[in-house]
């Protein structure tokens, strides 16, 4: 069983116009994505076109603000600061990885906790750790909808996660372990990797190693997730699993591309439209705005 993300993205984008359509009747405005695009990866800024392309399709107004990369932190802190307390505004996102001058968490940190759709300030993040699921970081959240696709309940199943990044890897084994998953969280330092994932009903691959999970480490009939999105040498994409090897041993498995990406952005999406409902619901537990 191959997951495809493209697939599943496109029925819950489906719905999510559907809601988009009725929000904006509702509180009589487009609902509103600000998205900092900071200097000129490459990736990065296919990322946000994806990201801006999307939110149009289903009806989400999106702005993205381009920032050198000489761009000083104060910057930026202050264009999120404007974004912070413009009622117009629902949903905030920093595209990842920052310049090194500037302090991520700073800047994270920033992000009012009702706009921030990434799910990656330490009030969401802290909410996530306490099983009180408000706004979840997207990619999470896109493999957990895949991992449900090929099975409902995961209850009791052993999840390896292999990466360790508040963003996927510790993020996502606290959604497993919310949906009673068995969860050993693997890592860069792990020693023999191998004797960990072969145990695993499920494995997720989210170290940014391209091929590092083969057929060898998968125990027959695993589901095993692909986070991973590396560019080979000739520019085409790889992911973190050898998708050759691994895909006869596997139950189910996600292909790069066309696996977890679509589903981050159409995650992302859900976010935005989450934020703004119950932002001006008022049903936001610790309403804080900086
Ligand atoms: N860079 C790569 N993935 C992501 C993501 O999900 N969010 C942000 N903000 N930056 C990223």
């Amino acid at each position: 069983m191959i997951l495809d993300g493209k697939h599943h993205a496109q029925l819950l984008l489906a719905t999510l116009k559907d809601e988009c359509a009725s929000l904006t009747k509702r509180f009589e405005r487009t609902p509103s994505l600000h998205v900092i695009l900071v200097g000129q990866i490459s990736s990065s800024q296919i990322y946000v076109g994806m990201k801006e392309k999307r939110a149009h399709d289903i009806g989400i107004k999106s702005v993205v603000h381009r920032l050198p990369d000489t761009v000083d932190e104060k910057a930026v802190l202050a264009l999120i600061s404007t974004l912070n307390h413009n009622q117009d505004v629902d949903g905030i996102l920093v595209q990842l990885p920052l310049p090194a001058h500037i302090d991520t968490n700073n800047v994270i940190e920033s992000i009012c906790p009702q706009k921030d759709v990434d799910g990656l300030t330490s009030i969401n993040l802290g909410r996530l750790v306490r099983g009180d699921e408000y706004l979840i970081p997207c990619t999470p959240r896109g493999c957990l909808h895949l991992i449900h696709a090929w099975k409902q309940d995961i209850s009791g199943l052993h999840a390896v996660v292999v990466g360790r990044s508040a963003l996927v890897g510790k993020s996502l084994a606290l959604l497993l372990t919310g949906r009673d998953a068995t969860v050993t969280l693997c890592h860069s330092k792990t020693i023999n990797l191998s004797a960990f994932t072969r145990q695993a009903d499920i494995i997720i691959a989210a170290c940014g190693v391209p091929g590092l999970i083969t057929g060898n480490h998968i125990k027959p009939g695993a589901c095993v997730i692909d986070v991973g999105i590396n560019r080979r040498p000739d520019g085409t994409l790889t992911g973190d699993v050898d998708f050759n090897t691994a895909h006869p041993i596997a139950d189910a498995i996600t292909p790069v591309p066309f696996g977890v990406g679509p589903m981050t952005v159409a995650y992302l999406m859900a976010n935005t439209l989450r934020a703004m409902q119950q932002r001006l619901n008022g049903t936001m537990p610790i309403p804080l705005l900086h």
